[in-house]
């Protein structure tokens, strides 16, 4: 997936001077953009292809640049939004904001004020994008790192019972049976793996003693009986 950018701006706005030199503005800078004359024409459009962000007046005949947004999102949830007021106490910074614009600009506005709202807009899509980015790679690596420490953690197991073929499958039943006991008394599924785990080398110390011991098939005496009795 390619990293977001703002390219394709639909402004919507009923004042046609407006709408016009805001559209060669954009134009000038770059920006692919088209115009609606209000917001059931800015619906309209916006099924037919995709935009990066809506430049929207606040205050329209029929439906406002509000109640736009809002079906807009409904539909297309990752559209920015830069909403423009020329009756600013009409409507709050907070509930612009709130309703789920990127941005709020009062008209009349230079220019240059704009091009810093779309370019710093542009910016934090890229960073969010990063972000995702990242997580998803961190989740990618914690799977393979798992998965290679289940894979170690196997074969320790196996070597181990390679050496006392007396308690081979001893372990696995353990971690069964702890298992089972985990998730009766309602333990997370990550707490539960931790267990299995656990369980399946649970006996690792058996390996600081020495194999005849582990398999003598006769009574130990008091000595190797104390080996055993300090494996950890
Ligand atoms: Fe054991």
């Amino acid at each position: 997936m390619a990293e977001p950018n703002i390219e394709q701006v639909l402004l919507v706005d009923d004042d046609v001077g407006f709408r016009t030199i805001t559209q060669q503005f954009l134009l000038r800078l770059g920006y692919a953009s088209e115009i609606a004359a209000n917001a059931p024409e800015a619906l309209e459009i916006l099924k037919k292809r995709h935009f990066d962000i809506v430049i929207s007046d606040i205050r329209m005949k029929g439906k406002d640049g509000v109640q736009l947004m809002k079906e807009a999102k409904e539909v297309y949830p990752h559209l920015d939004f830069i909403m423009m007021t020329g009756f600013s106490s009409e409507y709050s910074y907070s509930d612009v904001i709130q309703a789920g614009a990127a941005d709020y600009i009062s008209k009349p506005f230079e220019m240059g004020e704009l091009k810093a709202k779309l370019e710093r807009i542009a910016r934090e899509k890229n960073l969010l994008w990063e972000i995702q980015y990242i997580n998803r790679q961190l989740t990618r690596s914690f799977k393979h790192l798992r998965k290679t420490m289940e894979g170690i953690i196997t074969a320790m197991a196996l070597a181990l019972e390679m050496r006392d073929p007396y308690t081979a499958g001893h372990q696995r039943r353990v971690a069964g049976l702890a298992c089972a006991i985990a998730k009766e008394i309602g333990l997370d599924g990550d707490m539960i793996e931790g267990i299995r785990m656990a369980g399946l080398i649970h006996d690792l110390g058996k390996i600081q003693i020495p194999a005849e011991i582990l398999s003598k098939p006769s009574r130990l005496t008091d000595f190797e009986f104390g080996m055993i009795k300090f494996h950890p």
